[in-house]
């Protein structure tokens, strides 16, 4: 089934499911809500509405015809929103060792999104862990590969308290490089995923000095803690030519392509970012343009920090932006459609 297929009228007046509550500021077609005509009919969470639906009470109706995910119509459409608002939690003295940790919350709604409970998830950049410890959260297994046996180290401690039971694992951290993707997940008989999420370096950008991220490490230096994730020459950060690691991306990519089920989703978290001189790198829409030779891109998600202190880097003479978003690309593997996305953008496939 096309996950991404609208029901057509008639079907969503069947079910009433894809109407959003009173609560929804956006998005409403003119009818009276799904939770509202429910209860007015006298249903309970658990009985059925309409053809497809089973009402869930306050969250809504969930449509049985839905294979993507647990979410209802209303929980749905609330994701769709093209900007969410996520500010990371303070962290502990150990997570804070790693120079850049996303927040647990915001991989929580992706995976919600994408996948269904008890499905699995791949972040082959895993860096502290927060993917597995969103699997977690949502009850589904992680797997994530890290090169650097110090982040590794983080990542299984705070995977203490995951499901990483020897004989049925539901959490598995791996050590290694994702050059390797493949043969690393063939050796934890892992032969397909559900859904991808990760964040990679973005590019070497955390061993320049560049106007306010320079000022973010200059803190981070005196705290003596670490700027970079590595001296690895493994390490996709310290590759310094631009393209060759936008190749290495893609490389890696290709490898998570072929594990991905069909019809599935791969969500890559990056920024555009700024060198040294003052110049805008649009890292984030060069990687799209990359990938959409192997995947259909389908949106961009931005990730925006609104607590965030800031800076007045180029005050008086110059423009300079205090960055405080992130672009969260997301990609689906459509085996079908895989020569058109070659065509419209003419990527290389390898
Ligand atoms: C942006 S960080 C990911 C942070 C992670 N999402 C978290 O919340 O902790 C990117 C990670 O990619 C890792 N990495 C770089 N090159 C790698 C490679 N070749 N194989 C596996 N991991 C690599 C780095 O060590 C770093 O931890």
């Amino acid at each position: 089934m096309d996950h991404d297929k609208q029901p057509d009228k008639k079907e969503t007046d069947q079910t009433s499911n894809l109407v959003l509550d009173a609560s929804s500021t956006t998005y409403r077609r003119g009818k009276t809500s799904s939770v509202v005509k429910a209860k007015a009919k006298g249903l309970k969470p658990g009985d059925k509405a309409g053809q497809f639906g089973i009402f869930e009470g306050d969250r809504g109706v969930y449509d049985s015809r839905n294979e993507l995910n647990n979410l209802t119509g209303k929980e749905w459409v609330q994701f769709t929103r093209s900007w969410t608002i996520h500010n990371p939690p303070s962290r502990s003295s150990r997570e804070v060792l790693h120079p850049a940790k996303f927040p647990e919350t915001l991989i929580a709604e992706f995976i919600s999104f994408f996948t269904k409970k008890g499905e699995t998830v791949l972040d082959p950049m895993l860096g502290t862990g927060s993917t597995l410890v969103a699997c977690k959260m949502t009850d589904r297994r992680g797997i994530g590969v890290e090169l650097s046996k110090k982040w590794v180290d983080i990542a299984r401690d705070r995977a203490v308290h995951l499901d990483t039971d020897e004989k049925n694992p539901k959490q598995i951290i791996i050590e290694g490089d994702s050059r390797n993707l493949k043969k690393l997940l063939a050796d934890h008989q892992v032969d397909t995923v559900d859904f991808c999420i990760t964040s990679p370096p973005y590019w070497n950008m955390l061993k320049k000095s560049r106007g306010h991220v320079k000022s973010e490490s200059k803190k981070r230096e005196e705290l003596g803690l670490e700027t970079y994730y590595s001296e690895s020459p493994e390490d996709y950060g310290n590759i310094d030519a631009y393209n060759d690691y936008l190749s290495a991306m893609h490389d890696l990519f290709a490898q998570v392509y072929e594990v991905l089920k069909d019809q599935r989703y791969l969500v890559v978290i990056v920024q555009n970012i700024l060198t040294g001189d003052g110049q805008m790198v649009p890292l984030a829409w060069d990687l799209a343009r990359k990938l959409n030779g192997l995947y259909v891109l389908k949106q961009e998600k931005i990730w925006m920090q609104d607590n965030k202190m800031l800076g007045s880097w180029g005050y008086p003479f110059e423009y300079v932006s205090n960055v405080h978003h992130h672009y969260c690309l997301v990609f689906k593997k459509d085996i079908s459609k895989r020569s058109l996305a070659q065509s419209a953008t003419g990527a290389a496939t390898s």
